[in-house]
């Protein structure tokens, strides 16, 4: 098919078909990425997850590891879900939960089903692999859901977290490089300012300039850094001074009010392979302000985002919102009646609207613009043959 000229309603059938045009080529995957699962010890299915083996937490790390707030970053704003920024690189999971992390990803049959070409790399072979942790990876998804590791992440975001939905856990973004392009960039310089330490606006990325989709991010480093130069996470504040923060080694994570900063994944220098892997995260409290969007998730945009399966939990977890929401307004006014108030119909238009609103933005953001169709055209040219 002629990308050039598909059609809309062409494109809208690849995507209800799970994006398959974006698949992982088997050359690719046999040349780059299969090279890494050969030097993984195989999975043994017995393996589960225990937090008191597999956690590298520590609460001491709440002390030692420097969370920069909102404040600190110039970001404070009535949206934010916590006063915490983004956290230093600390010890999540251990080497070994990590290496099981790796084995379960990395099998040519979780590429098939959940891997596709990145819609937004800008270097080299970019794919994510989503939405198979649940089904595919069983280690990594207890690992990521159990209590204990929850609420490690939610101490190091200031704020009792939850995670958005299934599809969300553990996204992978995956970089790879071949040695030799690895070698020339260890040569070459990355592009700063004239102001030496200070990084300018078109710093080569992983990942451009964006704002998550989701309230909070915990991005946990599956990859060896020990060789790698830079890939900090730099961060576009309102008042215009960019910020780096540092990337995480392996088994480290970062934690990253992520809906409010703008953002983006400089490139390592060096690297042959680069893998994280993205839990998102809203507050737990569902009165608390939830700013999700779809915008650089939803599958009309983000090929590794499969249709069937993506919008039916995206519609569920809405509506878990919104029925505690409507629970909530019920029993404020059942209180109000019962303790004989005036009734205070500001709250109530105040409490009413809000409702609406997200109501509201959970449809609308399943719209797909034109600009966003347009998009996905022309990354379908970008496709390597
Ligand atoms: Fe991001």
């Amino acid at each position: 098919m002629a990308t050039s000229v598909i059609s809309t309603a062409e494109l809208k059938a690849l995507v209800l078909d799970g994006n398959k045009h974006q698949m992982i080529a088997d050359n690719d995957y046999f040349s780059q990425i299969k090279p890494l699962e050969d030097t993984l010890p195989a999975i043994d299915p017995s393996i589960k997850f225990d937090p008191a083996i597999h956690l590298a937490f520590k609460p001491e790390f709440l002390k030692t590891c420097k969370r920069t707030t909102m404040e600190e970053l110039g970001a404070s704003c009535p949206e934010q879900i916590s006063d915490i920024g983004v956290s230093e690189p600390f010890p999540l999971f251990t080497d070994e939960a990590v290496e099981i992390m790796r084995a379960e990803l990395l099998r040519k049959e979780v590429f098939d089903e959940f891997g596709r070409l990145s819609y937004n790399s800008t270097t080299g072979l970019g794919a994510m692999i989503r939405g198979y942790a649940k089904d595919a990876a069983p280690f990594t998804y207890t690992a990521w859901t159990h209590p204990i590791t929850v609420s490690a992440v939610s101490a190091m975001a200031g704020v009792e977290l939850e995670p958005i939905m299934d599809y969300e856990i553990a996204s992978v973004n995956v970089a790879m490089k071949s040695p030799d392009a690895a070698a020339n960039e260890l040569v070459s310089s990355r592009r700063r300012s004239s102001l030496g330490n200070k990084f300018d606006d078109d710093v080569p990325a992983v990942v451009g300039w964006h704002n998550d989709s989701y309230p909070f991010v915990c991005v946990l480093m599956l990859s060896d850094t020990s060789k790698m130069i830079g890939g900090e996470t730099l961060i576009k504040p309102p008042s215009g001074e960019i910020i780096p923060a540092k990337g995480p080694a392996k088994g480290k994570a970062t934690v990253l009010q992520g809906r409010i900063l703008n953002h983006l994944a400089s490139i390592p220098i060096g690297f042959t392979e680069r893998i994280t892997a993205v839990t998102s995260y809203r507050a737990k409290n569902p009165l608390t302000f939830d700013g999700s969007v779809l915008s650089t998730v939803k599958p009309e945009v983000n090929y590794s985002t499969v249709y069937n399966t993506f919008y039916p939990q995206w519609v569920s977890y809405r509506m878990d919102i919104i029925s505690k929401r409507a629970l909530h307004i019920k029993e404020t006014f059942d209180k109000s009646l019962e303790d004989k108030e005036v009734f205070d119909k500001e709250k109530a238009f105040t409490l009413l609207k809000d409702l609406e609103a997200y109501l509201h933005k959970t449809s609308t953001e399943m719209e797909v613009s034109e600009k966003e169709w347009a998009y996905h055209k022309s990354r379908l040219n970008m496709k390597p043959t």
